[in-house]
């Protein structure tokens, strides 16, 4: 097996310091990393913790004979898998829309034979103005793959919305799915059709209200991603999140439980479910087709509740040759995390059970991190606290084995 490598272009904007961490976690995973850098980014990061985190020289100048002659703009567009621009600032977005080669990025980016994963990111309102959304479209129609950017804070006080660079998993994930999987990793679910639900659902009361839950869908799309990159045939259903789609997933956004019970169903058959969605187990009774008015002097209105779905009982206890293979559920406590999952893969029926504790001082539901229980047939196993990604890794590890008719080794408690 032989490393995959990125040729990474680091551009000029705030975000370029989670690029350090993006080359790390690459390396971790057996990607080889090349740097060049613009020369703005050498404002944000020096080139020396480039060149000590990728293990390799960075390259900056198109017109340094010694680069030059050592390796050559066009090589180094050539000899990677995959280019990717990270962070693409509003200006290097508009050089690369119009064909700009008068730097090293550039004349890299215009030479190269290679795919091209690009990450903006910037402020809100350069993201939104219309010259970028120009850029974008342009570059969408030249086949430049995207990831992100997301919403939330920006570096600038008081400034939020749209324009915060994908997270360096979140890169990562969109360039091993382009890679074809992870460095060295072989591909333990290739072949297989993996269904996973993910987010909360929203139940409508009317049609500008609804009931939701605070999940954020971080655990489910780690999933789906990692189900991705292990080689799967992945169907992301999702609640409404503020998450990129996962690349290399075909996602199929839902608003409420019932849609999702409905787009699930669509998607099946399937080897494998995996479902990590917080569906609501309530919805409205009768959904007002006009929003409530709060009229002076009468009474609040009442909320009648129906019981939405079980979506993981009913794929499990599905007759024998629509079930998948192996059903997969999620239990979400806030007391007696393992008794009450161990009661809920009885009564739902299905294989597995991955448990978490979500009351508020854990921080897991909306957080990054999670400390998990699995749950099956065999006992319950817990597992040291985690990021989501690791979570999902190791689960979809699991499986692999699984599927593979390997017995789970025993993990430490
Ligand atoms: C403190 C500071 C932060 C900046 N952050 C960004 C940014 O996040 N995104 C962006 O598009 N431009 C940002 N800029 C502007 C770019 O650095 C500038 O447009 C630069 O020419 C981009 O260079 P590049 O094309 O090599 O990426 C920032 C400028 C400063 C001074």
């Amino acid at each position: 097996m032989t490393h995959k490598r990125i040729l990474l272009i680091i551009g000029g904007g705030i975000a370029a310091y989670k690029c350090l961490e993006l080359i790390r976690r690459a390396r971790e995973r057996g990607i080889a990393v090349r740097c060049v850098m613009t020369t703005a980014a050498g404002q944000f990061v020096t080139p020396l913790s480039v060149a000590a985190l990728s293990n390799d020289r960075v390259f900056r100048d198109l017109f340094d004979l010694n680069e030059e002659r050592e390796i050559g703009h066009i090589r180094l567009s050539r000899e990677a898998d995959l280019v990717v621009v990270a962070p693409a600032s509003a200006d290097l977005l508009a050089k690369m829309a119009g064909g700009h080669a008068d730097d090293l990025a550039t004349a890299v980016l215009m030479a190269t034979d290679k795919p091209v994963l690009v990450a903006p990111a910037m402020n809100p309102r350069m993201w939104q103005h219309p010259a970028t959304r120009r850029n974008l479209a342009l570059l969408r129609g030249d086949g430049v793959h995207f990831v992100g950017p997301n919403s939330g804070e920006m570096a600038e006080r008081g400034e939020a919305g749209p324009g915060r660079m994908a997270e360096p998993h979140e890169i990562l994930a969109a360039a091993e799915a382009m890679l074809g999987g992870s460095g060295l990793v072989e591909r333990p679910l290739a072949g297989k059709r993996v269904v996973v639900t993910s987010g909360p659902t929203h139940e409508p009361i009317d049609p500008v209200r609804y009931i939701a839950n605070r999940s954020s869908g971080k655990q489910g799309h780690a999933i789906a991603a990692a189900a991705a990159r292990a080689g799967a045939d992945v169907v992301l259903v999702s609640g409404p999140v503020g998450l990129p789609d996962p690349a290399g997933v075909a996602v199929v956004h839902v608003e409420s439980a019932r849609d999702m019970l409905d787009r699930v169903k669509a998607a099946l058959p399937a080897d494998i479910a995996i479902f990590a969605a917080a569906v609501a187990d309530w919805r409205v009774a009768s959904e007002a087709t006009e929003k409530i008015k709060k009229a002076g002097g009468t009474a609040a209105p009442t909320l009648e509740l129906v019981e939405n779905p079980d979506i993981l009982r009913s794929i499990a206890k599905s007759p024998r040759k629509e079930r998948p293979g192996l059903v997969i559920g999620f239990a979400a406590e806030t007391q007696n995390v393992i008794e009450h999952a161990r009661a809920k893969l009885q009564s739902k029926g299905c294989d597995w059970i991955v448990a978490n504790d979500v009351s508020p001082q854990t921080g897991i539901m909306g957080g990054d991190m999670n400390r998990v229980h699995l749950i099956t047939a065999a006992g319950a196993e817990s597992w040291p606290q985690m990021s989501k990604e690791a979570v999902a890794g190791e689960l979809i590890a699991r499986i692999g084995r699984q599927v593979a008719g390997q017995r789970p080794p025993a993990r430490a408690k």
